[in-house]
């Protein structure tokens, strides 16, 4: 099978380097692609939002599956551009939910409406728009603290604010509706409760009927070492995380995944691909607090490398109505992924920093954010490289990355030595 995979990031280099390994994979594309991904297949430059020129590229070279990386052509429609007669005769598939079930992600409004409808436990909230500022004013000014707001719509990871203070709030909720601080993404607002625990990201995989879990992680997404300042798209990851035991899957399964996978049948929600659960374990509890209709990054850099099960499988599996006689293996063993990031990040940073990379041992490098210029590989995001390794333990498999790590070099090079502190044996 000939494969498309949309995206350039880490998480799609570790999905082209999982699918690679699969002897039903042909030829491999991948657009626009990275670096990394130009050495396991042939990176094209296709603009992803340009979905007719994205279905004309799938039928001229017979790609049987198109795999989605990122949230943004999926909430605005590829799967269904591509799969519509009407915009051509293609015969392939796509791992990537419709537009409408994209809302789980696309709209928090949608997805906290959705779970409250099936009964799936997360913080309780209230939604507000310019319409009734005031009495989101009030509702703000009653609340426990810190509260938490919400762009409705996508902000690039930026919409979610806690507050401390009602103060805060009502300033944050201000520049949301009546300013537009994300545009057209927060003239609604979600203001919900604030959730005590520890965070977890569960992977599915779905045809919209049937599911199989492909892994968890937990992410670290505070830039600085013991998860202090800013929010980063994700600075490393870990997996499998020691609490998330047979009671706890038993109770996210039970009370989460397969409720939703039910809602989604339920409400016709046409759903082939991944459901990335970000959960927040709230003394041995699992609460929802997002829903994102794609894998995570860097989530994915740990999460395939310790998936057995062959990935082109089971998105034919999807296909084919298979999917529920799947057997997911793991690979033995503790992973983790550390992220490599330009100086200043997630501030203002410079790309263009000449990058050295000598002996990584037994590491594998995902390409997050790098480029090529002249033949020299450059630094080309915020999130510049991935460097997964394998340990019999969390501390192992760390220790080997900053291992690696120490012989890659590029002006600014910033990474933390702590991911997966908590788990020290
Ligand atoms: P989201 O974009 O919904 O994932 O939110 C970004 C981050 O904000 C999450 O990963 C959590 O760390 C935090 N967060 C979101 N909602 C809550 C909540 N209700 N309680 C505590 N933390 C939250
Ligand atoms: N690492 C978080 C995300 O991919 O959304």
């Amino acid at each position: 099978m000939n494969i498309l995979l949309l995206g350039s990031g880490g998480r799609e280099h570790a999905l082209a380097w999982k699918m690679t390994q699969s002897h039903h994979c042909d030829e491999l594309y991948i657009a626009p692609g990275n670096p990394g991904t130009a050495i396991l297949g042939t990176n094209i430059a296709l603009n992803m939002l340009d979905f007719a020129t994205v279905k004309a590229f799938c039928i001229e070279n017979n790609i049987s599956i198109v795999v989605v990386g990122p949230e943004e052509p999926l909430v605005k429609g590829i799967t269904d551009y591509l799969m519509d007669p009407a915009t051509g005769a293609w015969k392939g598939f796509v791992v990537g939910p419709s537009a409408n079930a994209a809302q789980l992600e696309g709209s928090k409004a949608f997805s906290k409406q959705f779970m409250q409808r099936h009964g799936i436990p997360t913080a309780a909230y209230a939604e507000f728009t310019a319409a009734n500022y005031e009495e989101g004013k009030r509702y703000i000014a009653q609340h426990s603290l810190p509260v938490v707001l919400k762009a409705d719509g996508l902000a690039a990871g930026k919409g979610v604010v806690i507050a401390e203070t009602h103060d805060a709030a009502l300033q944050c909720f201000e520049d949301m509706i009546l300013h537009q601080q994300f545009g057209a993404a927060s003239s609604k607002v979600v203001i919900e409760q604030f959730l005590t625990g520890i965070e977890v990201s569960v992977f599915v995989l779905t045809n919209g009927v049937d599911y199989q879990i492909i892994g968890h992680a937990k992410d670290y997404k505070r830039i600085g070492e013991g998860d202090t300042g800013l929010n980063t798209g994700g600075m490393g990851c870990v997996t499998p995380v020691p609490f998330i035991d047979d009671v706890f899957m038993q109770k996210v399964e039970a009370r989460i995944i397969q409720p939703t996978i039910d809602g989604i049948a339920k409400e016709g929600l046409v759903y082939n691909g991944f459901v990335f659960f970000g959960l927040m374990n709230v003394q041995g509890e699992p609460f929802v607090i997002e829903y994102n209709c794609r894998m995570g990054d860097p989530e994915t850099e740990v999460v395939m490398p310790r998936l057995q099960t062959d990935l082109v499988s089971m998105f034919a599996a999807m296909d084919n109505g298979t999917l529920a006689d799947v057997n997911i293996n793991y690979h033995e063993g503790a992973f983790a992924t550390v992220m490599a990031v330009s100086g200043g990040y997630p501030g203002d940073y410079a790309k263009g920093k000449t990058m050295q990379i000598g002996d990584t041992g037994s590491s594998i490098l995902f390409h997050a954010g790098t480029a090529l210029k002249e033949n020299t590989l450059v630094t080309n995001g915020g999130r510049v490289i991935a460097v997964t390794s394998k340990g019999n333990s969390i501390p192992e498999a760390v220790n080997t990355s900053a291992k690696a790590l120490e012989n890659i070099q590029f002006e600014g090079m910033y990474y933390r030595k702590d991911i997966g502190y908590e788990f020290t044996n």
